[in-house]
């Protein structure tokens, strides 16, 4: 047994390698890794001059401790700093990034640190991918969506007013440090829609993790010292390592990749028929999709209906919604439903592509569903 650590003091972290040939990277995860920025970043590019992007809540809970680290390892930083929300996932402040990045004399060789959740990761790591044909990009993610999911994988972009994350690059960080001391400061929705992507790990491919979270989802969410310890690193470092598994074999989510997205077909039309708004968070959204997935496919004869309440239950448990009715101010209408999923998912001849599943942990890809067959299981659900 590891003696347990005061508060502040920093344990050998976790490194999850994600194996991508030259472009292959480090995600180092564990308690008060942002004391090591600057050492961490000395080590990859001496020299180095840093651009941090952040928005203004992460801004006033991290930006002195990231400061304070670059500075004591002699690195040079500017500060970008945009407003909160999904709303700067757009062209007015990715240009404002941009010229900021440039103003800094930020250059080849160079860095670009992106200290947030998914949105700062998405449009920071879409600055870095366009500001002089590419600057190399380090991700600090600093909700617990952001360092399970979006900081790792290379995917980045903003919003277009036909829909979300339709315009941007793929382009991967050269080194990823997420500190579970970060995630103290998010509030407790916010990390419960996070843990929908956790639990989703889980569920597409690892029943062992996803009964190991039925036992430990309290720890993980405690996260700090004690009886407790390590919990929530080790729930990150499982999910980062089966993300760097997938995406090392399938960058560009030409198969298996799409595994990811459990969920997130019925979650996606949900988000949006709720207009992105905070009645129904992002992971809020899978964790119902999720459930939905589960039933529809215990509906289609691929699992029995108590591995299917088996899933429900631990989402529910946790607090998270798992049922139309639990949406706020009432789930969208059935048609409008039906069309969102039809224009995110392309139909060809009727047929859907949905994740489905053959147990816990036995997702797979399903290209041919029927969309009638859908609607049917959605109207069930109206009841
Ligand atoms: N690139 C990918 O692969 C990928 C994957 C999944 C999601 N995403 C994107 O991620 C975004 C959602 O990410 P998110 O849920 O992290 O949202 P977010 O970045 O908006 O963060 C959520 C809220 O938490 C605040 N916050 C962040 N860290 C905090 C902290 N440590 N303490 C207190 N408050 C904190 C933020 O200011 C914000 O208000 C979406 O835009 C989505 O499209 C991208
Ligand atoms: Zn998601």
């Amino acid at each position: 047994m590891t003696a347990p650590l005061r508060q502040g003091e920093l344990a050998e972290p976790t490194v999850v390698k994600v194996a991508l040939g030259a472009r292959a990277y480090d995600i180092v995860i564990g308690r008060g890794l942002i004391a090591s920025l600057g050492s961490r970043i000395k080590a990859l590019r001496p020299g180095a001059r840093v651009a941090l992007v952040t928005d203004e809540t992460v801004a006033r809970h991290h930006l002195a401790a990231a400061e304070t680290s670059l500075k004591s390892a002699g690195i040079d930083s500017a500060r970008v700093v945009v407003p909160v929300g999904e709303g700067s996932k757009s062209y007015a402040t990715f240009e404002s990034v941009c010229e900021a990045i440039i103003a800094a004399r930020i250059e080849r060789g160079d860095l670009v640190v992106a200290l947030g959740g998914g949105v700062i990761g998405d449009l920071a790591g879409f600055a870095a991918a366009s500001v002089r044909r590419g600057l190399d990009f380090v991700q600090v993610p600093t909700t617990l969506l952001a360092q399970v999911d979006s900081s790792v994988g290379g995917k980045t972009g903003i919003n277009s007013r036909h829909g979300k994350n339709l315009i941007g690059a793929f382009h991967q960080p050269v080194l990823v440090i997420a500190d579970t001391a970060l995630l103290d400061t998010l509030p407790t929705r916010d990390f419960r829609a996070g843990y929908a992507e956790v639990a989703k790990y889980g569920l597409l491919g690892d029943a062992a993790f996803f009964a190991w979270l039925e036992k430990n989802w309290q720890d993980v969410f405690a996260g700090g010292q004690g009886s407790g310890s390590f919990a929530r690193e080790h729930a990150i470092a499982v999910c980062c390592r089966g993300k760097a598994g997938i995406v090392a074999r399938d960058e560009r989510e030409t198969g298996e990749r799409a595994l990811l997205n459990l969920g997130h077909t019925f979650g996606h039309a949900l988000e949006a028929g709720c207009g992105f708004s905070d009645r129904l968070l992002h992971g809020e959204a899978v964790a119902l999709g999720m459930a939905l997935a589960f039933d529809f496919s215990a509906r289609k004869g691929l699992i029995a209906a108590a591995e299917a309440a088996r899933a429900r239950a631990h989402l529910a448990g946790v607090g998270l919604p798992t049922h139309l009715k639990d949406i706020s101010g009432g789930a969208p209408g059935l048609d409008q439903v039906m069309e969102l999923i039809a224009q995110d998912k392309k139909v060809k001849r009727g047929k859907l592509t949905f994740i489905l599943v053959r147990g816990i942990g036995k997702a797979f890809i399903a290209d041919d569903v029927d969309a009638a067959e859908v609607r049917a299981f959605l109207a069930e659900q109206y009841r």
